[in-house]
């Protein structure tokens, strides 16, 4: 490889790449319409239809537009989650898989409506999705899968061959699926937004919702957003009530690289059956083609060491496509529901103002654009045929619950094992750029050492439920192993469900 360096810091190509204008925090109360909380997909694409059918919506954010999820995704628009619909037809039936599968055609449908309408920019391009395996037990499952795409009129070819250069038994593809540049397409409904008169606020967190008459979305800081209605667009909804999200999701970490290589990228969106998840496709960079390659999945806060991740990306790329520069690395959060289907709808059943979208498992464009689409259309009171498929408040007995007590005998683990565990590690050998859980006056205490060799120590208990939080070398972040929190060097809160920090441990040494 000419450029061997490992890029130093995660960021994803898409951020370097273009800039989202920037907002104010909010620093007032304010009164809107619809308030929406989370500037990603979901958050944008409500904002951008409510906004149209003139509401007045205020979106805030807890740190920047489109740095969560959104930014870090591979930005594939497909209707091939993986392999799903013969699991879908046997837990839902055909009915719902079909309506399942129209949801994500409809996202796509509109995603591609939306760009030629508004003239964006955003390299959208269509493509055909390919699963594919080098396995011969996965044969058998792709054979199934083609069956499920004949029942729901998918339309969809076996094959035992693809146009990229790796070894391949067996392959499914979808055709006519698309891939875009997220940040070029969400900057353009911001603009629009803006242009029809929504408000956006970043760095302002909400933390709760107070009910009197209406809902008001309250913020760390003691503003309110007082409003009709409340969509909790933030990847793990910042509000449960008692609705137990943290319990009937599982969060997972994936990773990304960013190469240029030695081969001529044939087209095509390909994703494996198999594990370890590989994800491969490619975007114009500087006239070339740059290749995103992702995968590596597993449990939050659980695992290797989280640069052993990307190491194994490499290898890959360097083993079957020749690496000839090394980019970018990012990695992504996804949360998946007990029965793989988002949650998107009234928090409860009960609940007409407020709003939950989540669960997107790894399919967050055409997930999140459909998430905006149904809202919407509930806030407006208008029919919508996939409510009744995504609410949050159905109940699957299978196999939701068998997987709902095996993960919570997980999380027990978790909680019994941190609390356990013996570290006696000596801080004063710790390297610059390192970090390490030691035993301090007694407390287990993460302590990271920064460039400049100043130490920042935290409690390791997440301020969720008590479970201990690990450290990730990739992102130079604590994970909680438990429910997905995660939380900066400094014990900040990045991701929930834990909504307060890390307790510092000041550093008297
Ligand atoms: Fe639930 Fe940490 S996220 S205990």
């Amino acid at each position: 490889m000419e450029n061997s360096s490992i890029p130093q810091f995660p960021e994803p190509y898409w951020r370097e790449n273009s800039k989202i204008p920037s907002f104010d925090k909010l620093n007032e109360s304010v009164k809107t319409d619809v308030g929406i909380v989370g500037g990603g997909i979901t958050g944008i694409t409500s904002a951008y239809l409510l906004s149209r059918q003139g509401l007045q919506v205020t979106l805030v954010d807890a740190g920047v537009l489109v740095n969560g999820t959104t930014g870090h995704t591979t930005a594939k628009i497909t209707a091939q989650h993986g392999l799903v619909y013969d699991e879908l037809i046997n837990h839902f039936g055909v009915e719902k898989a079909t309506l399942y599968y129209q949801a994500a055609e409809e996202a796509k449908q509109f995603i591609e409506t939306t760009v030629k309408e508004l003239g964006i920019n955003c390299d959208f391009q269509k493509e055909d999705a390919y699963i594919y395996t080098n396995e011969d037990n996965f044969i058998k499952q792709l054979e199934l899968e083609k069956k499920a795409y004949d029942q729901l009129s998918i339309s969809g070819e076996l094959t035992n061959s693809i146009p990229l250069d790796l070894p391949v038994k067996a392959a499914l593809i979808m055709k006519e699926q698309a891939q875009f540049h997220p940040i070029k397409y969400l900057k353009a409904l911001v603009k629009e937004c803006v242009k029809n008169g929504v408000k956006f606020y970043e760095n302002t967190t909400a933390v709760d919702i107070e009910y009197n008459k209406h809902p008001s979305i309250v913020m760390r800081d003691g503003n309110r957003v007082t409003c009709r209605y409340v969509i909790a667009a933030s990847h793990f909804p910042f509000y449960d009530k008692e609705s137990f999200y943290f319990s009937r999701m599982y969060p997972e970490r994936s990773y990304l690289i960013a190469i240029k290589a030695d081969h001529n990228f044939p087209g095509g969106m390909y994703i494996n059956a198999e594990s370890p998840t590989r994800s491969i496709r490619a975007t114009e960079h500087n006239g070339k083609k740059l290749w995103l390659i992702g995968g590596e999945n597993h449990k939050t806060g659980q695992g290797i060491p989280t640069m052993e991740h990307y190491k194994a990306l490499y290898n890959f790329a360097e083993n079957h496509f020749t690496v000839k520069d090394y980019l970018y690395r990012w990695s992504a959060q996804d949360l998946t529901t007990l029965d793989k289907v988002p949650y998107i709808g009234r928090i409860t059943k009960n609940e007409d103002a407020v709003f939950i979208a989540t669960g997107f498992r790894k399919w967050g464009m055409t997930n999140g654009t459909i998430s905006g689409k149904i809202i919407c259309d509930q806030i407006l009171n208008k029919e919508n045929v996939y409510s009744e498929l995504f609410s949050p408040s159905r109940f699957q007995a299978d196999p939701s619950v068998r997987k709902f007590i095996k993960m919570n005998t997980d999380v027990a683990k978790h909680l019994v094992k941190g609390k356990m565990e013996y570290t006696n590690s000596d801080v004063s050998k710790l390297e610059p750029d390192n970090a390490m859980v030691a035993r301090i006056k007694g407390n287990r205490t993460g302590v990271y050492k920064d460039k400049e060799n100043e130490l920042h120590m935290v409690d390791t208990t997440c301020t969720h439920l008590g479970c201990e939080v690990e450290w990730n070398s990739g992102d130079r972040t604590w994970d909680c192993p438990c429910h997905g929190s995660r939380f900066s060097y400094t014990g900040d809160v990045i991701e929930g469900p834990a909504k307060k920090p890390l307790k510092k441990i000041e550093d008297h040494s």
